[in-house]
């Protein structure tokens, strides 16, 4: 009999090795590496080669393929979760819901299914919760006369076999670590499970033309529990994202082949489920402290949408001799890049001081006209010289202090009109063909940092 040839595959990022490592070289973890089965190699020389071969009406012209939009798109009735998708659910899609146990993925999805079982069949698959849990889940979120058939089991095999047996519009595995595969000698969640389970799913998913959703739990370090491996062979990944002891959350696509993968959905966790917020600005400025230093309204682009996010920053005497620097919702270099131009264009020293940044609603700034609000917020608390609560500003910051231009200024302008704000301070370059005096705010074009500072 052959002997079965094992493999050792790691944890975090899927690199295989023949032997067992206590580092992963690809992804630098400690103590990642697991065995698993190896699949039977063929050799692939032109001796051994089939001779089978595809006719060529299996290859179609382009303009003859049927790409009808509305066809193919299924809204999932919550808006905020159909941007995040690239405008809606594709049919015959494989879509990763990663997040923090607990953080809301079940509730997400299965609050879906209360628009989506209205004129579709619905699957819910769960290997975490019995049905009778999810019934109780379902009546408190108000869940109810749907078509929504729940299937509390976890052979992975048997589940496909029954989605092409059933054929329902769309099904939800809730979760992949739950999922098995009799075949595999490993335990659930380990990675050749996850793996091959994810692979299962990706031909139904493919065969069957429905849209599929898959849960994973994500492991401390932020990565879904059999990661890479998983993220390569699905078509979208979203993250949830929040803290547990705040009731907002992000949804987040960090790969999506339908769609930009700069949207971001922003819901709230109530008593009754998650309900979405439209407008995440205000919700993001709420509980503003107004007489403080160190505060700025940063006006940044999330995909295509405005959002005024509350940059703070503390400035304080350092106890140590190598100060800290902290940056919680924004880039560490770029905080590090501001901090050298304010020394250098603007005489501010930060040399024996601690410097704290953070984004209040734990948002993440990476659009890069975040600069300009940091720098403000900088200055105003090393000055102790406050900014107004009726301010907001962006553009990003180049090395010798200028102020760059941005995208979407009216859309930043009109966001900072809505909201009530008086002064908003832009990037001059950006207003050459806008007229600012349409706008009900105050509209101050700056060409470097110091004339924003002027503006204070
Ligand atoms: P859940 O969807 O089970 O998380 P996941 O599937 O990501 O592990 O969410 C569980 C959390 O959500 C739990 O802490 C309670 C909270 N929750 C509410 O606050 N309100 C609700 O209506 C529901 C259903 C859950
Ligand atoms: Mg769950």
């Amino acid at each position: 009999m052959a002997k079965v040839r094992s493999v050792y595959i790691c944890r975090e990022c899927g690199y295989e090795s023949a032997k067992w490592n206590g580092k992963c070289p690809e992804c630098g973890q400690w103590n990642t590496f697991e065995e698993s089965e190896a699949a039977p190699v063929k050799a692939a020389s032109s001796k051994s080669r089939s001779t089978a071969v595809y006719s060529s009406d299996s290859i179609l012209s382009l303009d003859r393929i049927d790409s009808d939009y509305h066809e193919t798109r299924y809204s999932t009735g919550l808006t905020e979760l159909d941007r995040v998708l690239g405008g809606g659910l594709v049919k015959g899609s494989l879509v990763l819901l990663g997040g923090e146990p607990g953080i809301g993925k079940s509730t997400l999805l299965l609050q879906i299914c209360k628009h989506l079982g209205k004129n579709k069949t619905v699957l819910y698959v769960s290997g975490e919760e019995s049905a009778r849990q999810i019934k109780l889940r379902a009546d408190r979120l108000g869940v109810k006369d749907v078509s929504l058939g729940i299937l509390a089991k976890n052979d992975a095999e048997a589940i496909c076999t029954t989605i092409e047996k059933e054929k329902p519009d769309v099904a939800i595995i809730d979760s992949i670590q739950t999922m098995s595969i009799a075949g595999i000698n490993s335990s659930q969640g380990s990675i050749s499970q996850v793996r091959e389970c994810t692979n299962l799913f990706m031909h139904t998913a493919k065969n069957m033309e429905i849209p599929v959703f898959i849960v994973g739990h994500v492991n401390k370090d932020g990565a879904i529990a059999g990661p890479k491996v998983m993220e390569h062979i699905v078509d979208a990944v979203l993250y949830f994202e929040g803290q547990q002891n705040m009731s907002y959350r992000i949804l987040r696509a960090e790969k999506n082949r339908f769609g930009s993968t700069n949207e971001i959905g922003v819901f709230e966790m109530n008593d009754d489920g998650l309900s979405q917020v439209a407008n995440p600005s205000e919700m993001l400025l709420a509980g503003r402290p107004w007489n403080v230093s160190g505060n700025c309204v940063a006006c940044v682009i999330e995909g295509t949408r405005p959002i005024l996010a509350e940059v703070q920053a503390l400035v304080a005497k350092s106890a140590f001799s190598a100060p800290r620097r902290t940056s919680s919702g924004f880039d560490y270099n770029r905080l590090y890049l501001i901090l050298a131009v304010l020394e250098k264009r603007c005489g501010l020293f930060f040399g024996g001081l601690d410097v704290y940044i953070n984004i209040v609603g734990g948002l993440w700034l990476d659009d890069p006209s975040a600069d300009l609000p940091i720098a403000m917020a900088l200055y105003s608390s090393v000055t102790d010289k406050m900014i107004s609560d009726k301010i907001t500003a962006f553009g990003e910051i180049g090395l010798g202090g200028e102020v760059r231009s941005a995208s979407y200024i009216k859309q930043r302008i009109a966001e900072a009109e809505r909201l009530g704000f008086e002064k908003c301070i832009v990037p001059s370059q950006s207003l050459k063909n806008i007229d600012t005096k349409k706008f009900g705010v105050k509209v101050i074009g700056v060409s470097n940092i110091k004339q924003a500072f002027a503006e204070i």
